[in-house]
């Protein structure tokens, strides 16, 4: 097997994935990379490299002289700050997929993974337990171009063969690094505010549900996938994945039983909009199916989870 490049390893889901990555396949056998020159501290354990994915002259360079043969391509703009400058959005989000697929068709990559999103549904979709192939009609911009990615994923595995392997995440809560411009980061900042003993300002009404997943859960989701051999995938776009599905009201009062005087309130913002338009859970039954896919969470041992670790990823008053 050749090196595991990843991009936008500095995120949220890349500071945890490359580890187990590395941890699972070798330290010498991963490249992390993101645009910010400043990520590259977290990567102490192995190779990094400034990249910016739009760049595709300097992917092909470090494709060929690493000897890469597989690629996860985490780099995106969310949902929320999508919005906030939607051609940037489409730019980066859909320039940068394209690259990476036409690296993998040029250099003959044996597998891409690409993250999808719940984001790809839209208010027409069906609200409960969403199917795989539920109606689809994205009105935020990180919808649309997820959507869009989706088919040009399906376009490139028929047309060229490539490998190219998807999951429609969640909102995905984890302890070891912060979010950035999503609907679902609420569910993340909560537990940072009743660590520092800080009321929450919620940006969701408290009724809101949507589908989340702890991060444990979602790293396996990826490998499980990543492993199962080619002729078990059924879904060359994206495979609905679920995990949890609670409103702010409910994931209050998982972090009441370990905080009993924290305090939050709700203000809702554009954000809820997003919210609104999403499923409030996803049937998976297809992943199930095809590769056996099982989350082991549920709200209070993620809760139990995170308390415990976070403290040693962040200082608290
Ligand atoms: N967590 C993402 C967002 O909120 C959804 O994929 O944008």
């Amino acid at each position: 097997m050749g090196k595991i490049l990843v991009i936008g390893a500095g995120g949220q889901l890349g500071t945890e994935l490359t580890k187990v990555l590395a941890d699972q396949y070798g330290n010498e056998s991963v490249i992390a990379t993101d645009f910010q020159e400043s990520a590259g501290s977290k990567f102490s354990y192995c190779a990094f490299h400034t990249l910016n994915v739009m760049n595709k002259a300097e992917l092909e360079i470090i494709v060929k002289k690493e000897g890469v043969s597989q690629i996860y391509h985490l780099a995106a703009i969310l949902s929320a700050a999508g919005e906030k400058n939607p051609l940037q959005a489409w730019d980066l989000n859909m320039g940068g997929l394209l690259n990476v697929l036409e690296v993998a068709r040029a250099y003959k990559i044996e597998k891409v993974f690409w993250p999808s999103s719940i984001a790809v549904f839209g208010p027409s979709s069906e609200k409960e337990r969403t199917p795989q192939n539920a109606f689809k009609d994205p009105n935020t911009i990180y919808g649309i171009s997820k959507l869009s990615g989706e088919h040009w994923c399906e376009y490139y595995f028929n047309k060229y063969g490539v490998d190219v392997r998807s999951v429609r995440y969640p909102g995905l809560i984890g302890y070891k690094s912060l979010p950035g411009g999503g609907t679902t980061d609420y569910a993340v900042d909560i537990y940072h505010k009743a660590m520092s003993g800080e009321k929450f300002t919620c940006f969701l009404n408290e009724h809101t549900y949507l589908p989340m997943m702890y991060m444990d859960d979602a790293i396996n989701a990826t490998l499980q996938l990543m492993e199962v051999p080619k002729e078990k995938i059924t879904i060359k776009t994206s495979y609905n994945i679920a995990g949890l599905s609670f409103s702010p009201t409910e994931i209050y009062q998982s972090v009441l039983k370990h905080y009993p005087n924290f305090k939050m309130e709700y203000h809702s913002d554009f954000r809820q909009a997003i919210a609104d338009s999403w499923p409030n859970s996803i049937d998976d039954s297809v992943a199930k199916a095809d590769w056996n896919w099982k989350p082991k969470f549920d709200l209070d041992t993620m809760t139990s989870a995170i308390i415990t670790n976070l403290p040693a990823y962040f200082k608290f008053k």
